[in-house]
Parts: C-alpha cells; structure tokens; sequence
C-alpha cells in the first residue's frame, strides 16, 4: 500500500496480474509455508476472532504446501464471490483498489526465506493468503474490503489517500475485536506475525483504543515495528456501515485543517481499554 514497484515488470498482464506458477515452488518452499502455518495455528487457537478462525476452516487453507491460488479461488467464489490473484510485488495503489473493487484480492506469489521466518519486508504469499483470506469468506467482512476499494478509487480524486490508508492499516492489517470472550485478532499483519499476536493482546505496551473512524484517519503507523496503538471494533457490521454507507467527502474536507496524531498518543476524547506503558524497546525490525 505504501510503495510499490514503479513499472509494470515484463510478463506481468495490464492489470499487473501474473500466473501464480504453483508447479514451480520448491520443496524447501512448501516446507516454509507448513512452518509458518503450524506455528500459527497453534498461536491463534483463542487469539484469533471467530470469523478468521471458521474461514481457515471453510477454506481448508493448506497445513501441506503453500495453497493453489485456483483451487482456494474456487471455494472462496463459492462463499462471498472473491478470488485471489497473483501480483509480482506492491502494485500501483489504482490497480490495488481497481481488483478489490471487483472482488479480487491481490497476492504475492513468493514465499519468505527459512531464515526470515519472523520479519520480513515485504509481504509474502504466508502473509497474504494466511492473514487477509480467511476473512474475505465472511460476507460482511467481503463487503468492507470491496467498499474499500471503491473508496480508494474516490480518495484517489479527493488526493486523501493517506488518510483512508490509514483506515486500512488500523483495520484490515492491525484491528482488534472485541468478542463475547475477550479481544481478538482480525488484522492480517498481526495474524502472520509469530511475535505480534501476542504482543497485540498481551503487552502491556500498546494502547488499545475504541475504533473512531475520524481519529484513525488522523493516526500515523509505524512501519517498520510493531503497532504502537490498536484499534478496536465490537462487529465487522458496524465497521462497514460506518465506513461503506458513509460518504467519506466531509470527513476529508474536514481532516485537511486536523492535525496528525502520534502513533503512541492517548487523547482526552479516547476511550481507552488499555492505557500502554510504551515500554517496549522500538529497535526498527519486529522480530
Ligand atoms: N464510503 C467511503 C467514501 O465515501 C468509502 C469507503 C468504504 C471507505 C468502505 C472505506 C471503507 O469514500
Ligand atoms: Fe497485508
């Protein structure tokens, strides 16, 4: 979302898609995603929220071998009509909002090294497939992402990118949700992340703060470590109908005269669940 590559890399079709090639992974590759995925199932058993949980399920989502991007297409079309598409790397952001407009979810074909298991820089098939589609077999979820894209387009021409950016960050990739049994986890960066999916409800470093569309679009991210404040939501229906049924034009005019707002901050008006000491050591690389 943040940076992606500057030219359409040669084989790569006009809307940046390219063939997944499943046939050509390598054992050691297949190998790294059975690693990660053991690793996280384990972790996520009582972390993650319902909704991800049942989609791993519905989805059979490979314990053996990185998945076919055709076949988990087909059972994911099935459910809420996505698909999931290949891409070389980080795409153009009108070409990212342009295939989630149309229901198709954009991955990266690569896997991470045996040695990179914990941090990477770029996200990577484990991240993709693991984090973001499970919940994209939700339907009020499915609906979100594709609203989404329809508003990137829109924000595209207000030139507010980097306030809805904002909302998918603290959204899609690092959002919390509170469930009858506690917070859980639905934001993919954490749900990939061996370290953050503890870090995220068990420090006592972060803020976790009650989701307000307004005051997320005015936080800046970290990243290039964990999130320092998270934000919570109580359903994936009232994240969409306060995002997807709103026009969002007011809220840009007014944002352009609102200042930013540290990632680390706690203000007057937050309602706070946890107050975050921010004693973590922010070294620059998660891990
Ligand atoms: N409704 C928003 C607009 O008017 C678009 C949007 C939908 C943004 C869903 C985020 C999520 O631009
Ligand atoms: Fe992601």
């Amino acid at each position: 979302m943040t940076a992606s590559l500057a030219k359409r890399p040669p084989g790569a079709a006009p809307d940046w898609t390219i063939p997944q090639a499943w046939n050509s992974y390598s054992a050691e590759e297949h190998a790294v995603w059975d690693k990660l995925y053991a690793r996280q199932i384990e972790l996520l058993k009582g972390r993650a929220s319902a909704p991800f949980l049942r989609g791993l399920e519905n989805l059979r989502m490979s314990r053996s071998g990185i998945p076919d991007f055709e076949e988990l297409s087909d059972r994911l079309q099935k459910l809420t009509g996505w698909r999931v598409v290949a891409v070389p790397g980080l795409v153009p952001d009108e070409v990212f909002f342009e295939h989630l407009a149309n229901r198709r979810f954009v991955a990266g074909r690569f896997i991470r090294k045996p040695d990179q298991l914990d941090y990477l820089e770029e996200p990577d098939v484990f991240h993709d497939l693991f984090g973001h589609v499970p919940l994209l077999s939700d339907p009020v979820f499915a609906d979100y992402m594709q609203a989404y894209g329809l508003g990137g387009l829109r924000a595209i021409t207000f030139h507010s990118l980097q306030k809805l950016a904002r909302l998918y960050w603290y959204t899609v990739e690092f959002g919390l949700i509170r469930e009858q049994s506690g917070l859980k986890l639905y934001g993919a960066g954490i749900l990939s992340s061996f370290g953050e999916s503890v870090f995220a409800l068990e420090s006592n470093s972060p803020n976790r703060i009650l989701f307000d569309l307004e005051r997320v679009m005015r936080t800046r991210y970290r990243i290039d470590d964990y999130q320092q404040s998270y934000f919570v939501i109580d359903s994936f229906k009232e994240l969409l109908h306060q995002t997807a049924d709103a026009d969002f034009a007011p809220l840009y005019d007014r944002l352009e005269h609102l200042g930013d707002i540290a990632p680390d901050a706690v203000l007057a008006s937050d309602q706070v669940l946890h107050r975050g000491l921010q004693n973590r050591v922010y070294s620059g690389t998660k891990g």
